[in-house]
């Protein structure tokens, strides 16, 4: 474990907060954000929706990427201080909101981003329940993922695939292949 990630999960576990996913860019939400960065028509000029921000990172590229608006999601509410400073940082306005958006129905922008959310079943069963209802209604939903155990193996088309760098204290390798996939 990275000494900030232990120290931080140590401490929040004794308030019974969630571990400190923002505090590291996770390989699904690197490999969506430098997709989007390769491929900025498929967000320029669009409303976009990063769900399950985290860090931000993703949303920011969509901005570098030339979206009109983003809005960031997650229900972490440290991620919204963690997401301004990086909006900060790279010089783009983010939107955020901690609501569960998975309660209600999907937002309608053009665009839905979701970078490494298929780490645990439960969750990864109603995100993409959710996404599924999102791209019916006329999202475009992508989704960056490094081969986690409950990605479905249907109902996703292939878009790129990359190298992503990581650490060797959050993940079983140093280099993770990682994919970039629509909902299909
Ligand atoms: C592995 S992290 C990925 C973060 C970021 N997308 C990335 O790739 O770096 C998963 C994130 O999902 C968030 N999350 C879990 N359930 C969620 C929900 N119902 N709505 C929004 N975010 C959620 C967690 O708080 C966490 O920040």
């Amino acid at each position: 474990m990275t000494p900030i990630w232990r120290l931080t999960e140590t401490e929040l576990d004794e308030m019974g907060v969630a571990p400190p996913y923002w505090a590291f860019a996770w390989a699904g939400g690197q490999a969506l954000a430098r997709w989007l960065i390769d491929n900025p028509q498929e967000v320029a000029g669009k409303t976009v929706l990063d769900f399950a921000t985290g860090s931000g990172l993703v949303g920011v590229a969509a901005m570098k990427a030339g979206a009109a608006s983003v809005l960031c999601a997650d229900i972490d509410p440290f991620c919204r201080a963690a997401t301004a400073l990086n909006a900060e940082a790279n010089g783009v306005a983010l939107a955020f909101t901690d609501a569960d958006l998975l309660d209600g129905p999907p937002p309608g922008v053009d665009v839905i981003c979701a970078g490494d959310v298929c780490y645990e079943s439960p969750m990864t069963d109603r995100v993409m329940a959710w996404l599924a209802l999102a791209q019916a209604a006329g999202s475009r939903v992508l989704i960056g993922d490094p081969g986690r155990t409950y990605l479905p193996k249907t109902g996703l088309t292939f878009l790129a695939e990359y190298q992503v760098p990581t650490t060797r204290e959050l993940e079983d390798f140093a280099i993770k292949r990682t994919c970039v996939w629509s909902l299909s």
